[in-house]
């Protein structure tokens, strides 16, 4: 069997997920790596035994051999780099967010248009095992139709600092960095609805707490505390053409008592409540029964979630399935954090 040959742009923390997951896939070869921080990308090469070391993405890019790429990088290089990977013939799986704007949106969808080539973006979450059977209940009709939906990921202390915290590069704080997971995972499993309007609200009170003590929370891998200019909180209400509606709440910092996650969706048959574990709601013979699915994983398995992702990236580039994350679904992504973000801003609902 040929290998298809990957190239990873971004060498930090999330692309260890990303390596490990190729590197237990039999159908791939791990090609190429490349980092500003030349480093880092020697020691990702030494560690997964790849051949090709760069520091500049194009001169990967312009390895004829390389067939895929998994863009890693600041959320501020995504568009640039997506659309390059694209332009040299390569399938791009990109990080999430798909970038920071929403011109540069519609301009990755153009470049995927043109090229022909393919372009899946990083929700992982999507490819949890649990959404997967959650999935089966939802296209079999027993959620009904879900019209109503709330995506919550409140972290009590949690900004990771480094680029994470800085606008320029990043795009935002918690509702673009983590917001837009269970943003997301909300939207897919509620059929993709077209948005109608967005109201929201960033606060920045708190900052980045940089003075708490004995609390360990994700950091980038170049932590730097000292620049912070994203949102701590921000909440949001999307309303949806078939009249549905999405209730947001997301945070880096906050004074709740403890971290937590809802991907809740309620429908006219039944409900179901993703976190902390699957669980389906419904009605029987007029009493109220909670399902809770016997299945390996009824959380979400972080890196098995990323093998799945991955696997799915790879047999797409194959041919062999469509993805179910394409660019289209990064455009749209973009479009409503970029309308939470302006209606924030200026205080007032957005329409679409
Ligand atoms: N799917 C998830 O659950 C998940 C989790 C964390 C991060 N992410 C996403 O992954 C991306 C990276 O996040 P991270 O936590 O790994 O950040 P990180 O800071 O740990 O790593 C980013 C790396 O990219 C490198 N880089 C930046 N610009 C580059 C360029 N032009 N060319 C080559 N290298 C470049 C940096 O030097 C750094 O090593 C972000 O888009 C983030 O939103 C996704």
């Amino acid at each position: 069997m040929t290998l298809i040959k990957i190239g990873i742009i971004g060498n930090g923390s999330i692309s260890e997920s990303h390596l490990t997951a190729y590197q237990a896939n039999p159908k791939v070869k791990l090609w190429a790596v490349c980092d500003l921080n030349e480093e880092r990308a020697r020691k990702t090469a030494e560690k997964y035994d790849i051949p090709h070391v760069y520091t500049d993405y194009h001169e990967l890019l312009a390895n004829k051999e390389v067939q895929a790429v998994s863009i890693c990088t600041w959320n501020n290089t995504h568009a640039e780099i997506s659309i390059a990977a694209l332009k040299a013939d390569k399938n791009v799986l990109c990080e999430k967010p798909l970038c920071k704007t929403v011109d540069e949106a519609l301009t990755i969808e153009e470049a995927v248009q043109k090229t022909g080539k393919m372009l899946q973006v990083g929700y992982v979450r999507r490819h949890a095992s649990n959404i997967a059977v959650l999935k089966k209940f939802i296209d079999a009709g027993d959620l009904g139709d879900i019209y109503f939906a709330k995506a919550s990921m409140i972290r009590r202390l949690g900004n990771p600092g480094g680029w994470f915290a800085d606008k320029e590069r990043s795009g935002g704080g918690p509702l673009i960095d983590i917001g837009v997971h269970v943003i997301d995972l909300c939207w897919y499993l509620m059929g993709k609805p077209k948005v109608k309007s967005v109201s929201g609200n960033t606060y920045a009170k708190l900052g980045n707490r940089s003075n708490i003590e004995s609390y360990d929370f994700y950091k980038a891998a170049d932590y730097d505390a000292t620049r912070n200019d994203v949102e701590d909180m921000a909440n949001a209400l999307v309303r949806f053409e078939n009249g549905a509606s999405l209730l947001v709440d997301v945070s880096f910092s906050l004074h709740a008592k403890q971290d937590s996650a809802q991907v809740n969706l309620y429908g006219t048959n039944g409900g179901a409540e993703v976190e902390p574990q699957l669980s389906i709601v419904t009605e029987q013979h007029n009493t109220i029964i909670n399902i809770d699915p016997q299945i390996t994983d009824p959380a979400f398995d972080f890196q098995g979630s990323f093998q799945n992702e991955i696997n799915h990236f790879v047999d797409s580039c194959l041919g062999i399935i469509e993805t179910n994350s394409p660019v289209q679904d990064g455009v749209e992504m973009i479009k409503i954090l970029n309308a939470i973000y302006q209606s924030a801003a200026e205080g007032k609902e957005i329409q679409f």
